[in-house]
């Protein structure tokens, strides 16, 4: 287990399996990789404004019970063998527990975050600083609206990139010519899906899980046509936000609800791992939201 006080980089010990020899994560089809996470502790975490339509101000929200289930997924991710990092939590910015927003890294590229809403905004400069805290020099602040890993989502020969509530489209190429890598535009059009990571996730390098129905036509077809052998969730796991999950490639973690999605990943040979994230759901999170992977 590796753990580490916030801002620091401690290196994992002997008990975290080695690290991967492929070219970026994910690469090693149908093996499952060590993975670098940065997370945020929901010590500010709060329902204060509504920016999607899980959210409800007047609900309520028991942050000792997000508290309690966000420590519950990091140390799921540490007893899987992968390293977590941890970002400061900021007072004043009740969202910062959604790390996957806050920036994009691939190759050790790290491209910031440009929230779209001013009650996020200072969210994109905290995170690009901890990575220049941490040594990271390839680092870009963007010009465009673009929500880090909510809408950009990294395969080994490609990254998808959602549009339509968030991330600006003009964010999809500036991210393709920072990065170097192909960049695929899918537009979403169901509000409640309104990042990429609540309606699709990829279950390795090659492969992804999504529901269809939060696509456009168009993009449904894409999805199609490049994924074949896709697993299809249904709506009853999108509305508990089931696809808002992570995969290494043999483990999958997922919120425990989506029974209908977790019995379709064990018959496809994956390992479910349920998590309860019902508290940070009442902000429109789960534990995607939550992960914020870092890539060489
Ligand atoms: N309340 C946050 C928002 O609407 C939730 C973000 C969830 N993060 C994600 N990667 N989908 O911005």
């Amino acid at each position: 287990m590796t753990t580490e006080t916030p801002g620091q980089e401690i290196h994992p010990g002997a008990a975290s399996p080695a690290a991967s020899t492929a070219p970026w994560p994910g690469a090693e089809s149908g093996q499952s990789t060590t993975k670098h996470f940065l997370m945020c502790r929901p010590e500010h975490f709060a329902v204060e404004y509504a920016i999607n339509p899980w959210m409800d101000p007047s609900a309520g929200a028991d942050r000792d019970l997000a508290i309690r289930q966000w420590e519950e997924l990091r140390s799921v991710y540490e007893g899987l063998g992968h390293r977590v990092s941890l970002i400061d939590p900021v007072e004043g910015l009740p969202d910062m527990v959604f790390a996957a927003n806050g920036a994009l890294v691939v190759g050790g590229r790290v491209y910031g975050a440009r929230f779209k809403h001013p009650e996020r905004a200072a969210e994109g400069p905290a995170y690009l600083e901890w990575f220049v805290r941490n040594g990271y020099d390839r680092v870009r602040e963007a010009s465009f609206t673009n929500e880090g890993e909510g809408d950009f989502l990294t395969l080994d020969h490609v990254i998808l990139a959602g549009t339509g509530f968030r991330t600006d489209i003009t964010a999809h190429s500036e991210a393709q010519e920072f990065l170097g890598r192909p960049v695929v535009t899918l537009r979403l059009v169901d509000p409640r899906f309104y990042h990429l990571d609540t309606a699709l996730f990829p279950l390795n390098g090659h492969n992804v899980a999504y529901f269809p129905g939060a696509f456009s036509p168009g993009s449904q077809e894409v999805l199609r046509r490049l994924f074949p052998h896709a697993v299809i969730a249904d709506e009853d796991d999108a509305v508990v936000l089931g696809l808002n999950a992570v995969s290494d490639g043999t483990h999958v973690v997922v919120n425990a609800e989506a029974a209908g999605l977790r019995r379709t990943l064990e018959h496809e040979g994956f390992k479910v791992v349920p998590v309860d994230m019902s508290e940070l759901r009442k902000a429109g999170g789960g534990p995607k939201c939550c992960t914020l992977e870092i890539r060489g």
